[in-house]
């Protein structure tokens, strides 16, 4: 009996100590602020898991179609996703680099997702992070599908084929 009135003791003043430390204003909310990196680490796998479980939706067939691919790059430039990533000799903008976490450079991690993880990335965003639900700022589900299409053929896209595919694309 004793010991678990203890527990409980200890719990209450840890609940106590933990209020006061975040309602208190002692935790840094700063995007600057040192991130130990073990709670890096966490973060990353809790990202990577959640997207796994959550990405349900079945890719379309015409994913490895060129017209879908271009019609994806163009996309990929109207919804404003190389001001934040850059993409095949387009800079990203410079107030990228003062988000926290930092935006990937999409051509070396989307070998490592499927369609349907791309795909819920881009349409949901990522809580908490830069990466904005294209759901939410009004795409449709297949301009998003379009921009999956060019993410998986990224790698290999050069300077000069984004180039023409983008040109005219209207920024946003
Ligand atoms: C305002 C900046 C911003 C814009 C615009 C933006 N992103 Fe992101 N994106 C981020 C950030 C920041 C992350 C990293 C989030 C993290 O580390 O959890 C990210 C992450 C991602 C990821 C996940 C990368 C991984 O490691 O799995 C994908 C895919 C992605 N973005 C695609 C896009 C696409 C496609 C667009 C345009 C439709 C876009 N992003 C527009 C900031 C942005």
């Amino acid at each position: 009996m004793r010991l678990l009135a203890l527990i409980g003791a200890l719990g209450l003043i840890g609940a106590v100590v933990a209020a006061g430390y975040f309602f208190g204003g002692f935790y840094s909310v700063a995007g600057t602020a040192y991130e130990p990196e073990i709670v890096k680490s966490v973060l990353v796998r809790v990202r990577t898991a959640s997207i796994a479980r959550h990405a349900k939706d079945t890719a379309p067939a015409n994913l490895e179609e060129p017209a879908t691919i271009q019609a994806g790059a163009r996309q990929f430039v109207a919804q404003g996703c190389t001001t934040c990533h850059g993409g095949p000799g387009a800079t990203w903008a410079k107030f990228s680099e003062g988000l926290h976490p930092d935006p990937p450079d999409l051509k070396e991690v989307v070998g490592d997702r499927t369609p349907s993880e791309l795909f819920f990335i881009i349409k949901n965003g990522i809580n908490m992070t830069g990466m904005p639900s294209f759901a939410l700022a009004g795409a449709k589900d297949d301009e998003l599908w379009q921009i999956v299409a060019f993410l998986k053929r990224l790698p290999n896209v050069s300077d000069a084929d984004f180039k023409t595919w983008t040109a005219g694309a209207a920024k946003p």
